[in-house]
């Protein structure tokens, strides 16, 4: 089973999208990944059309506080994915354990016990800050991707994030197996391929070769509940993520 944490602390570099769609393309590659949403903003449960009828009672929330088995909260989406997913209420999680050394535990826990047997890759969309709930994910995770935009706080970023992940890795003492992808690429802008080009001098085959660019179906197929690949398969977005899901398969990060 690969768990892998989407995650970067800076808001609105993709990873939302990027777990929605990678997810997607899993799926459509036979691998039945399962989603989790881990961010109280629930923004992949909105984006992967769970709008209406997601209850509390069934979401990642009902874990955390109730302890109910993660295999009773998965949801099939419309689009025939996984996903666990979540509300509001998650936020209230940090204030409940913030202060519990085990409680950044219990996604690892929760996950090994029911559905390591499964052997789906799975998929954390965390949240922007490292608190209770990113260290559930990253606990759980033998794998990071982290999304980068191509703009010049997101690089400066990185590598802030990639210290930080060092630093908890001598902590944890385990390896956290990372990929870098670039998102909202803009082939008009020479900045993009700066950006690209400096991460690829720093983090050479950590950077994914495939870059996902800044295009309209990506940006709108969320509003409609669907993945680019239900919204618009034709889609350079779908054909950017496939090939970001190929990639990361031949190379055994999934
Ligand atoms: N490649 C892309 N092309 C166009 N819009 C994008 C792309 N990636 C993300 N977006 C949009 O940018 C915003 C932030 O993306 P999101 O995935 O939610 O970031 P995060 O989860 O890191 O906060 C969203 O409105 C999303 O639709
Ligand atoms: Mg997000």
């Amino acid at each position: 089973m690969a768990v892998i944490a989407v995650f970067n602390q800076k808001g609105g570099v993709g990873k939302t999208t990027t777990c929605l769609n990678l997810t997607a393309a899993l799926s459509l590659a036979q691998r039945s990944p399962i989603a989790i949403d881990m961010d109280p903003q629930g923004h992949l449960s909105l984006a992967s059309g769970l709008k209406h009828g997601t209850s509390q009672a069934k979401s990642i929330v009902s874990f955390f506080k109730e302890h109910t088995p993660l295999a009773k909260l998965i949801y099939e989406t419309p689009a025939g994915w996984q996903l666990i997913p979540a509300t509001l209420e998650l936020s209230k999680i940090d204030a409940l354990y913030g202060s519990d050394p085990q409680a950044a535990k219990m996604l690892k826990q929760g996950l090994s016990e029911e559905l390591s047997l499964t052997g789906a890759p799975i998929l954390i969309d965390c949240c922007p800050m490292l608190g209770v709930l990113t260290l559930n994910a990253l606990l759980a995770a033998d794998k990071v991707l982290i999304p980068v935009s191509a703009d010049y706080l997101s690089q400066h970023g990185v590598h802030r994030l990639d210290s930080a992940l060092n630093v908890l890795e001598k902590k944890l003492q385990r390896k956290f197996e990372r990929r870098i992808v670039v998102t909202r690429f803009d082939s008009r802008r020479k900045l993009s391929f700066d950006i690209y080009d400096q991460l690829r001098e720093r983090y050479g085959s950590l950077l994914c070769k495939t870059r996902i660019g800044e295009t309209v179906a990506l940006a709108t197929s969320p509003m409609h509940g669907l993945d680019v690949f239900a919204y618009a398969p034709n889609s350079p977005g779908a054909a950017d993520y496939k090939a970001l899901a190929k990639e990361l398969m031949d190379s055994g990060f999934i």
